[in-house]
């Protein structure tokens, strides 16, 4: 019998701070109303170079450092994401060449704020059934490129960030108890960002790249959204408790999705269980959908939060509608060491990356030297040459 352990955990957020003030400036709203509202006083924005797979690779290089595990052990790269830079390649497979794990295999998986719980769980799957022995798992989000800048009701929300944590199996009981996964597609309507398939476009008749009327930006109906979180947070954490086969009082810590304190807060007085039994750093970070749990995790760990033996509880929802939980026994002790004491580390993706730079040069000379890889190709490629000459 195999058990999905956590064995290193890691995150990254960008250095730019946008607080509720200079939200302010943009839109017609006040540090009160939004501090208020949602308990926000500030998040982070990805600078011009930075995208949603450089941050997963940073929080991802930091987990594996402090699980001290070398990216050429991993299996598996999940990477639970609304904010790929592309439909594909997925933000996985650019994780995976960033950081050199050449046996994993790499996915995006798109489940919105639930993602990073969802992952988890198909991570620890892998893991108990045999199949993989390590797998990172992250969530990571530039929202702040998808956000209207120009709609009060969701811009002084969100926030980019990236989190992971590596998982790894072991024969000593332990690590994910228990978990649940749900949806209600019923419920599209109340949060949705389209993709580049709304309102098709005639591809021909016009200047490339055609003009967008309307980018897309997250739309959000906020008040269904609060109503159905605060129902389906408290009925997670009880059932995925009583999954682990666990009491609320045995529950050490709650790390649930930070997107409204007074979510969090509701959902406390719902299960009649302290507050304070719920970790949130929304305050500083916002609301960074897939990346907000592992990012949470990673502050409660340096507050001191996290003791070896501790029940903790992951909980999550968002778009879709999607929910999710996850139960885990906390069986590790924080190391001494961080990401930066390691910088011997960085060597490795420096090597990472020249190895790609590398292997991509490979392929263009082939391409160069031998041409096209069946005779028919061949043969046409030549007659081309010959009709250019
Ligand atoms: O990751 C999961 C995704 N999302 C969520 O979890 C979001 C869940 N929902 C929420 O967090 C809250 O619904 C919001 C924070 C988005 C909004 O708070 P609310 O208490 O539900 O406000 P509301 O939408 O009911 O609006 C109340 C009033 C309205 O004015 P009127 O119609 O009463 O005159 C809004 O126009 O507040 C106004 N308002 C604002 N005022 C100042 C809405 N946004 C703002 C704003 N600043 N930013």
């Amino acid at each position: 019998m195999k058990y999905a352990h956590i064995v290193g955990w890691g995150s990254y957020l960008p250095e730019k701070k946008l607080t509720n003030h200079d939200i302010a400036h943009m839109v017609e709203t006040t540090d009160e109303w939004i501090y208020t509202r949602t308990g926000i006083r500030e998040r982070r924005i990805a600078a011009e170079k930075e995208t949603t797979a450089t941050l997963a690779f940073e929080a991802a290089a930091r987990a594996l450092a402090v699980a001290d595990i070398p990216p050429s052990q991993v299996d598996l790269i999940i990477v639970a994401t609304s904010t790929p830079e592309y439909v594909f390649p997925a933000t996985a497979v650019q994780v995976q060449d960033l950081l050199g794990a050449t046996k994993a295999g790499a996915f995006d998986l798109a489940a919105a704020c639930s993602g990073f719980v969802y992952g988890l769980d198909m991570a620890s799957q892998a893991i108990t059934t045999g199949s993989i022995e390590t797998a990172v798992v992250i969530g990571a989000e530039t929202l702040s490129r998808i956000v209207d800048w120009t709609d009060r009701g969701t811009c002084i929300l969100f926030g980019d960030g990236a989190g992971a944590v590596v998982l790894k199996g072991s024969s000593v009981p332990g690590g994910l108890l228990s978990s649940i996964l749900r949806a209600d597609g019923s419920g599209a309507d109340m949060l949705k960002m389209a993709s580049v398939y709304d309102s098709p476009l005639p591809m021909f008749d016009l200047d490339f790249p055609p003009e967008r009327e309307n980018p897309k930006r997250i739309e959000m109906n906020g008040r269904q959204v609060f109503r159905f979180a605060t129902r389906v947070v408290a009925e997670s954490i009880v059932k995925v408790v009583e999954d682990a086969g666990l009491t609320l009082d045995e529950v050490d810590l709650i790390v649930p999705h930070q997107a409204n304190m007074r979510i969090i807060e509701a959902t406390a007085k719902r299960l009649k269980i302290p507050v304070e039994k719920f970790f949130m750093n929304v305050d500083r970070v916002g609301n960074t959908s897939t990346a907000s749990i592992p990012l949470a995790l990673c502050d409660a760990s340096s507050a001191g939060r996290l003791h070896p033996d501790d029940n903790v509880v992951f909980v999550g929802f968002g778009g879709g509608l999607t929910w999710a939980a996850a139960a885990i026994k906390w069986d590790v002790t924080p190391p001494d060491v961080s990401f930066d004491e390691r910088d011997w580390q960085r060597a490795r993706y420096i090597w990472a990356r020249f190895r790609s730079r590398l292997r991509q040069a490979g392929r263009q000379l082939g391409a160069r030297l031998f041409g096209s890889p069946t005779p028919d190709a061949r043969m046409k490629d030549a007659r081309r040459d010959a009709e250019r000459k």
